[in-house]
């Protein structure tokens, strides 16, 4: 059968998957350490959330292309407790970001443009953009007491097809939030050279200080001075992945034409169904519930880690710095192949992501979940640090 060029992928499993499947499939002990499903990490849901579903207007079918104006004021809402005042006419709602992303590249892509993403990042680019035609230019963060954007590399990654630049605020897995400086440096570079930017805030709650609060900031409290999508959702915002109610707010010049563009995409699909739109206002009035839980797992499990890397024995392991998000990120010797350090660790028990995964080009690079069970953290981070500690002294 003739299959599209978008589709071209390789759906093999990797030997990596290939051996957790059989370690899982023959009931051996697994202590995860990739957790990213904050349903299934021991959180507390209270039944309430379930109660709006049975509000008897989900009965009532009113199709909006841009979301029902109540989901879209609760949106608007949401980010005035963020500092931005924004229009609920200038917000579309999606299903996922990911369904958000496609109409984003639909609306200013065409088949091989290329849009800059940074590096490492969040694994699913890749695939998002195939689906589209669009080429994905991978641009390396730097690392230097703490994570940033290298700003001449982007410019240098421009070419006369470059359509938008994508920044991940704070990013995954780096946890790193785009700055000030940052920011202001990237509005003048889409100025100068036409391009749009697109902003996933996903993990905007998710600080771990309170320090730098500007730096902190929501894009759509930065007076963008281009056009700017700011995409995010409830899987992360309020810790429910299987709602499924995501949303674009556009900012800057040309909104009212981009969302009438953005207004037919949505209609000729009209994916977002009712009863989660009526639902979206309380599940956000009740959203710090569950951030607290996450917040409280998060900072507890990266204060373990640090409590285990201190100990002598561990002086081969160092974590990178982290401001905010769900994952931490471990430098350990290059010993070999990320995928062969895996490997013997999955043989050891414990489950954790290469650098690879999220596009690191070198090997060294680990990546924790810190949403993972408390004493299962604990235990997984012993194993590696154990194993790396033989290894290094082997
Ligand atoms: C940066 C980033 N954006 C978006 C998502 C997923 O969002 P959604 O569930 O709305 O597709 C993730 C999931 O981990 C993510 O890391």
């Amino acid at each position: 059968m003739p299959f599209s060029r978008r589709t071209d992928w390789n759906t093999e499993m990797s030997d990596l998957a290939r051996a957790h499947r059989a370690r899982l499939d023959a009931g051996l002990p697994l202590l995860d350490l990739t957790a990213s499903n904050p349903t299934r990490c021991g959180f507390e849901y209270s039944a309430e959330l379930l109660a709006p579903l049975l509000d008897r207007a989900a009965l009532d079918y009113e199709p909006n292309p841009r979301g029902s104006r109540q989901a879209r004021e609760a949106i608007r809402d949401y980010y005035s407790s963020h500092g931005a005042a924004i229009d609920a006419d200038n917000i579309l709602l999606a299903t996922s970001t990911s369904e958000a992303y496609s109409y984003l590249f639909k609306l200013l892509c065409d088949p091989d443009d290329e849009v800059i993403v940074p590096v490492p990042g969040y694994p699913l680019f890749d695939y998002l953009a195939d689906a589209e035609l669009v080429r994905m230019a991978p641009t390396p963060l730097v690392y230097d007491h703490g994570w940033q954007l290298d700003l001449d590399s982007f410019e240098r990654s421009i070419t006369d097809r470059t359509r938008a630049v994508v920044l991940v605020h704070p990013n995954n897995p780096t946890g790193h939030f785009t700055s000030r400086d940052e920011a202001r440096i990237v509005f003048d570079l889409c100025e100068r050279r036409g391009l749009a930017l697109i902003v996933d805030e996903v993990f905007l709650d998710y600080a771990l200080d309170t320090d730098c609060v500007a730096d902190r900031l929501t894009f759509l409290a930065r007076c963008p001075t281009v056009p700017t999508f700011v995409v995010s959702g409830i899987s992360k915002v309020c810790g429910l992945p299987q709602m499924k109610v995501a949303w674009i707010v556009a900012c800057g010049p040309g909104v009212p034409e981009a969302m009438q563009r953005l207004e037919v995409l949505a209609d000729t699909y009209l994916s977002m169904n009712t009863p989660m739109q009526c639902a979206l206002p309380v599940w956000l009035r009740k959203r710090e519930s569950v951030q607290r839980q996450i917040l409280a797992r998060v900072r507890g499990n990266l204060d373990a880690l640090d409590r285990l890397l201190s100990a002598t024995a561990t002086r081969w392991v160092t974590r990178l710095e982290v401001e905010a998000g769900w994952y931490a990120v471990l430098r350990i010797p290059a010993l070999g192949p990320d995928e062969e350090t895996v490997s013997a660790l999955l043989e050891r028990g414990v489950w954790v992501h290469p650098g690879y995964f999220f596009g690191m080009a070198t090997s060294g690079w680990l990546v924790v979940s810190l949403l993972t069970p408390a004493d299962t953290f604990a235990a997984g981070v012993r194993e590696v640090l154990d194993w790396v500690a033989g290894r290094a002294t082997a």
